[in-house]
C-alpha cells in the first residue's frame, strides 16, 4: 500500500510517500519547508503568517515529494493527512486540499491525530515494538506520557501542568540571543561545553503527585543570566553559555524521565517510545537508552528526520488507520481529541 502523508500543524509544510508492507512502513520520499526564516524574528511561531506561508508552499512540497518517489499521485492508496490538534489555520490549509485531491482522484483519505502520528513515527525504527509501551511525546507544544496498546490508541497518564518543555529550549536560546528554533542550537552549545553549571532544582508539588512544570525552569534560567552580566550577548561560543545550555539539558532530560519508572511498574508497559521534536536531543535520548536498559525495556527513539513534525509519521499513522467513509464533511479541529 503506497501513502501520501501530509503535516501542517504548526510551521513545518511536509509531504512524504510510504510503503506499508508486513515488515513496516519504508519511505520512499520526504519533502519538507521550514517556516524558520519566517518567524525566527518574532522568537516563535506566527499563526497567521504560518497559515499564509504553507498555502504558498503546499503545492511545491506535494509535487516534491510525489517526483522524488517518482510516483503520480494517482498511484496512491490511501492519502492521510493531520486533523489537529494544532494551529487552525495551518491545519485548514493541507486539509482542504487533500479533501480535494482525494475527492478528484477517487482515493481513500483519512484523518490523523498529530500525536498518533509522533506515536507512529517510531513505526519506522521499530515495526515490532512490544506492547503496552509508554509514549513520552515531547514538542514545543506538548509533554505528555501516554500508555499505548496498539499502534492507534493513546491514553492520557500524565502532562505538563504548564509549558511544554520545547518551550524551555526555545525561550532559553531566545534569552541568550542565540536565534530560534532554541531546541537544536541549545544542544549544540551543550555537547560542546566542557562542564555543567549547577543543575537546577526540579519543582515540588504539594500534592505529591507525578507530573511535569517547566515555568519555573524558564524563571530560574532568567535569573541564572541576570546574575552573570553580558551573559545574554556572550553568545554560543561563550563557555558560560554552554555550561548553562548543558545543565538545562541535563535538567529537562532527567525531569522527562523521572515519572517512567513508576508508570512502568504500575501498567507493566514493556517498551518506551520517545518522540516528537525535544526527542531530537541528544542528552535525553542518551539517557532515555541507559533508563531503557536499566528497566529491561525495549526503547524506540524515531531517528531526528521522524521526530520534528514530518509527513511521513502522518502517512505511518494513517496506513493503521481505517479510511474515512466520508472525508468531505470532517473538518480540522485545533483540539481535536484523542
Ligand atoms: O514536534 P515539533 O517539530 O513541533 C511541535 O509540534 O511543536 O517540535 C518542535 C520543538 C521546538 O520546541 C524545538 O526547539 C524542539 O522541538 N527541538 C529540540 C531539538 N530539536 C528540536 N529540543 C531540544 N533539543 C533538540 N535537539
Ligand atoms: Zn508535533
Amino acid at each position: 500500500m503506497l501513502v501520501l502523508g501530509l503535516e501542517s500543524s504548526c510551521d513545518d509544510c511536509s509531504a512524504a510517500v510510504i510503503r506499508e508492507t508486513p515488515e513496516g512502513p519504508k519511505l520512499l520520499s520526504m519533502a519538507r519547508k521550514s517556516q524558520d526564516e519566517i518567524h525566527g524574528p518574532y522568537g516563535g511561531v506566527v499563526p497567521e503568517l504560518a497559515a499564509r506561508e504553507h498555502l504558498l508552499q503546499l503545492r511545491g512540497v506535494i509535487a516534491d515529494a510525489l517526483a522524488k518517489a517518482d510516483l503520480p499521485l494517482k498511484a496512491m492508496d490511501r492519502i492521510a493527512v493531520t486533523r489537529g490538534p494544532g494551529l487552525v489555520g495551518c491545519l485548514l490549509t493541507t486539509f482542504s486540499a487533500s479533501k480535494a485531491m482525494a475527492w478528484r482522484e477517487g482515493i481513500p483519505w483519512v484523518g490523523v491525530h498529530h500525536l498518533l502520528g509522533h506515536l507512529n513515527a517510531a513505526r519506522f525504527g521499530a515495526p515490532d515494538l512490544p506492547f503496552p509501551a509508554l509514549a513520552l511525546l515531547v514538542s514545543g507544544g506538548h509533554t505528555h506520557l501516554y500508555l499505548a496498546r496498539d499502534w492507534t490508541s493513546l491514553e492520557l497518564l500524565q502532562k505538563t501542568r504548564d509549558d511544554a518543555a520545547g518551550e524551555a529550549f526555545d525561550k532559553t536560546a531566545r534569552m541568550l540571543n542565540l536565534g530560534y528554533p532554541g531546541g537544536p542550537i541549545v544542544d549544540t552549545c551543550a555537547r560542546k561545553a566542557a562542564k555543567a553549571a549547577a543543575p537546577f532544582t526540579p519543582p515540588k508539588f504539594r500534592d505529591g503527585k507525578a507530573s511535569w512544570s517547566f515555568s519555573g525552569l524558564k524563571t530560574a534560567v532568567r535569573l541564572r543570566i541576570g546574575q552573570e552580566p553580558g551573559l545574554d550577548a556572550a553568545g554560543a561560543e561563550d563557555p558560560r553559555v554552554g555550561a548553562l545550555c548543558r545543565s538545562l539539558q541535563e535538567t529537562v532530560a532527567s525531569w522527562l524521565l523521572k515519572p517512567v519508572p513508576g508508570w512502568r511498574e504500575e501498567t507493566g508497559a514493556r517498551s518506551l517510545v520517545v518522540s516528537g521534536g525535544v526527542a531530537c536531543n541528544s542528552e535525553l535520548r542518551a539517557q532515555a537508552q541507559a533508563l531503557a536498559a536499566k528497566l529491561g525495556i525495549v526503547l524506540a527513539v524515531p531517528e531526528p528526520r521522524f521526530c520534528t513534525d514530518n509527513g511521513a509519521m502522518i502517512a505511518a499513522a494513517g496506513a493503521v488507520l481505517a479510511p474515512s467513509d466520508e472525508p468531505l464533511s470532517l473538518n480540522a479541529d485545533a483540539n481535536l481529541p484523542l
